[in-house]
């Protein structure tokens, strides 16, 4: 253990929650779950948290124990919401390090400003939990292989929230593409729009009195409590997010990477800006990037954050290209066309929410990480995908990569690998 941690348990004894760092205690549960029992969770974070927390109170097999927010008016409501659905609310707590001490809690739900994720999900780990954390799973690459190096040193099941891999209408559709129905599947083009409005131009403000912003800051390195981030437009300041493409795009980049049986790219490229308001946001709302792999393919992604799709109609999707036609998927649906452009197959579900749910009940049921639909692994090179747009991005250089998706031969690219912790809340595996 690093000298700049000290035992999560000794902490949570004797500090006042909210002013301490990242810390690991001793491995504190590592209970199978049998069919019959329940798996007792811990959901943290009370936006979509609270949306994830009422599927899995709707999924047989699972008690939700506590909800957490570092918001007590976010915690509250979350937990009212909850209760209405089971008859009896959860417990409110305010610092998660306090659940994971709770011998009880199998699971771990993660549902929070992208950088916390690896670093909570990593501590869960090593508290010897079960995680489902949501896309993306990391702020920069090298805590996304920390966090895979925690699921597999503790053999944990670790489930990423892109829930189209449990989508039985997307997962017919990748069947249908890998089985061959449009041939030699060489090009992806993905995409997502929506219709933002501008994040203004924000001023230091006092700290609202629900929030706990030292525990909302985490592991980012201290900044002054400005009045238009929290919540939500985090996403597009990079110490806090990983801007749309992080955001929706990680969901269709999945799906691409899925349907093209791809992991890691060989180069990436990035042009765009934020275009459309003149305000503080940093991240890009016009963002096209592309990705080469090895043996001839490509995928492509267009993110417009405050613009209309276009001519097609569809906010989120990607159409996959082959010799023999086209294979499209939108968010619960897709369709085949030949190459004269007739539809030959069409169907429509849904995102794929309750069964991933199930699918991550079952692993854990199982004790085996391998049924997990989005494992972690596969999980991280999606989120990969994600951040090394951005990298090219925010750098303004194509960006050429090797083993494991490392950039090659880039300096400036390679510094955005990592980032820096606030002290002594750097996660260690
Ligand atoms: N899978 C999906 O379809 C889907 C949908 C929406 C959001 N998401 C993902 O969920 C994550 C959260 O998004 P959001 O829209 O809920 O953001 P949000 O900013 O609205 O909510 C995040 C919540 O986390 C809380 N929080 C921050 N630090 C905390 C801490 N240390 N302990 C407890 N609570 C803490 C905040 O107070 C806030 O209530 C994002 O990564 C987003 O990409 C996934």
């Amino acid at each position: 253990m690093m000298s700049d941690q000290m035992n999560r348990r000794t902490f949570l004894g004797r500090a006042a929650v909210g002013s301490a760092a990242l810390t690991v205690g001793a491995n504190s549960t590592a209970r199978a779950a049998s069919a019959n029992d329940k798996i007792v969770v811990g959901v943290v974070g009370m936006s979509r948290g609270r949306r994830v927390a009422q599927t899995f109170a709707n999924t047989d097999g699972f008690s939700i124990k506590y909800v957490c927010d570092a918001d007590t008016e976010r915690a509250e409501a979350g937990a009212e919401a909850l209760g209405e659905i089971t008859g009896q609310a959860p417990q409110i707590e305010h610092d998660f390090r306090r659940i994971l001490d709770d011998p009880d809690v199998d699971a771990m739900v993660f549902a929070l400003p992208v950088h916390w994720h690896a670093p909570a999900a990593i501590l869960a780990c090593q508290a010897g939990k079960h995680v489902y954390v949501e896309k993306p799973c990391a702020h920069n690459p090298a805590e996304g292989e920390m966090l895979v190096a925690a699921a597999r040193a503790n053999n944990r099941c670790v489930q990423m929230g892109n829930q189209r891999r449990s989508s039985l209408v997307i997962r017919a559709a990748m069947e249908k593409l890998h089985d061959g129905i449009i041939g030699r599947c060489y090009f992806a083009r993905s995409w997502y729009a929506a219709t933002r409005g501008s994040i203004g131009r924000g001023q230091e403000a006092p700290v609202p009195d629900h929030l706990d912003y030292d525990l909302w800051q985490g592991p980012a390195p201290r900044r002054p409590y400005r009045d238009n981030v929290i919540h939500y437009n985090w996403h597009w300041l990079w110490h806090w997010g990983a801007g749309e493409l992080g955001n929706n795009g990680v969901h269709v980049l999945d799906l691409c990477r899925w349907g093209m049986d791809v992991d890691y790219p060989t180069r990436v490229g990035a042009a765009g800006g934020r275009y459309r308001f003149d305000d503080d946001q940093e991240t890009p709302d016009t963002h096209v990037v592309t990705y080469d792999f090895q043996d001839g393919k490509t995928i492509t992604w267009e993110g417009l954050s405050c613009n209309q799709p276009g001519a097609g109609g569809n906010n989120f999707g990607a159409t996959f290209y082959g010799e023999n036609g086209s294979l499209s998927v939108g968010s619960a649906n897709y369709l085949v066309r030949d190459m004269e452009g007739e539809i030959m197959e069409r169907d429509a579900g849904n995102v794929g929410d309750d069964e991933h749910a199930v699918n991550f009940r079952d692993a854990i049921r199982q004790d085996n990480p391998e049924l997990l639909h989005s494992e972690i692994a596969g999980g991280y090179k999606s989120t990969l995908l994600s951040l090394l747009g951005n990298i090219a991005y925010r750098t303004g250089q194509s960006v050429q990569c090797g083993e494991q998706g490392r950039i090659m031969d880039n300096p400036e690219a390679q510094a955005l690998w990592q980032r820096e912790y606030e002290p002594g809340w750097a996660p260690k595996v």
